[in-house]
């Protein structure tokens, strides 16, 4: 990779050192160009006049995102964030009383809470699948938990709170031998590394713009797969979703795109196709594998930090690195970096209350790096925080 030219290409990463990919990446030019370029359309011609010309460009917005994650256009829907997908799926379940769902214990709190709402009405259960040695979602103990009370398996494939990877695709086999439903909340992996729905095996798959792809905010996609289509319908529907045929009946639109609604800003989704196609040409073995030696290099290095513990779990690592220090609070570790001019995050515990509530962990710092961070700001962060718990 030449990081010079990937860093030249991203206005915002010459201005400090910039950790929190995780939380927000950096657009780079080609996003950004493709989001000014439609609003400078849409300023001409009129936001309608606007997308009547762009249909066929916002087609191929669908087919990139396809090729991301090796699934067929129609099975893709463009969404406002992960959690609009991701609840456009759940809520359209149908769920009674005694039916179970199996999530895991680093489940994202947003999808936790409305597993929460969902036993409220309807008296499902929620059981967490046991983990690992490793503190990834155990598949041995799954396979023992699941019966046809199962209604849904739905899991965080990588969660908020540092760098485990769950085993999404032999979950995925799983879900498939017992014909389960399976949600696969693909919110830190998609852009960080390859993913493939046909090796995962999940029913639908939620995605952000924003993370590791390095699209807009206010973008997300969905993927359904397309024997899904015929039984389960979305959450809500519009007259975009579906068709009004008669003054009593409508029609689901064909493919994914039953999910999404009427009113929508295509400069954002513009710019989320942007941001896969810039992926692609990177190559997303290549980005997985730079970020995760940049991550692997930095747990070696933050160990070596008096005071501090790395806090990530996992065979295998992703690019969140979270640690926390003996002594000195996440936040005021946060600010003295924020000083110098260095974004990392403070992650709540509520970002997965389960696993932080496991393991006795409060609040945590976490940096994630990406492809187009360079070795010397790894540096410049680590002497930065070196000094800040030295002080
Ligand atoms: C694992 C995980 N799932 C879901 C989300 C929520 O994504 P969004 O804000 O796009 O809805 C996040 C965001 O931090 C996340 O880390």
């Amino acid at each position: 990779m030449d990081i010079d030219r990937l860093r030249a290409e991203t206005p915002g990463a010459g201005s400090g050192v910039y950790l929190n990919n995780a939380g927000c990446s950096l657009m780079p030019r080609p996003v950004i160009g493709a989001v000014q370029d439609y609003f400078a359309l849409e300023a001409s011609a009129g936001g309608f006049r606007a997308m009547t010309q762009q249909t066929e460009a916002l087609d191929v917005v669908y087919a990139s995102l396809a090729s991301l994650i090796n699934a067929k256009p129609s099975e893709i829907a463009l969404m406002g964030s992960h959690t609009d997908a991701w609840q456009s799926v759940f809520y359209g379940l149908s769920f009674e009383e005694g039916d179970r769902i199996l999530t895991g214990r680093a489940e994202y709190g947003a999808n936790y809470v409305a597993f929460l709402q969902m036993r409220k009405r309807t008296g499902c259960q929620i059981e967490i699948i046991p983990c690992d040695a490793s503190g990834a979602t155990d598949c041995q103990a799954l396979e023992k938990m699941l019966d046809d009370r199962v209604k849904l398996i739905a899991i965080t494939w990588i969660p908020t709170n540092g760098g485990l990877i769950n085993p999404a695709a032999e979950i995925g086999k799983l879900a498939q031998a017992h014909a389960v439903p399976y949600l696969l909340d693909a919110c830190q992996a998609v852009g960080q590394m390859p993913v493939d729905v046909a090796q995962l095996g999940c029913d639908f798959l939620s995605a952000t713009g924003r993370k590791w792809l390095r699209g807009p905010k206010g973008t997300g996609f969905l993927y359904v797969r397309e024997e899904r289509l015929s039984n389960i319908e979305p959450a809500t529907i519009d007259d975009f979703g579906a068709l009004w045929t008669k003054p009593d009946t409508y029609e689901l639109v064909a493919g994914a795109r039953r999910y999404e609604i009427h009113e929508y800003a295509p400069a954002l989704r513009f710019g989320l196709g942007a941001a896969a196609e810039y992926a692609l040409e990177l190559g997303l073995d290549k980005i997985q594998d730079r970020v995760r030696r940049l991550a692997a290099s930095l747990r070696v290095e933050l160990a070596r930090i008096p005071g501090i513990t790395v806090r990530d779990l996992g065979a295998e690592k992703a690019g969140l690195v979270t640690f926390s220090h003996d002594s000195i609070q996440p936040g005021a570790i946060n600010r003295a970096l924020e000083a110098e001019a260095i974004q990392l995050k403070v992650v709540p515990r509520e970002g997965a209350l389960l696993d932080s509530t496991a393991r006795q962990l409060g609040e945590m710092v976490r940096a994630s790096p990406h492809y187009f961070n360079s070795e010397q700001e790894l540096e410049t962060f680590l002497k930065a925080l070196h000094k800040a718990v030295s002080a």
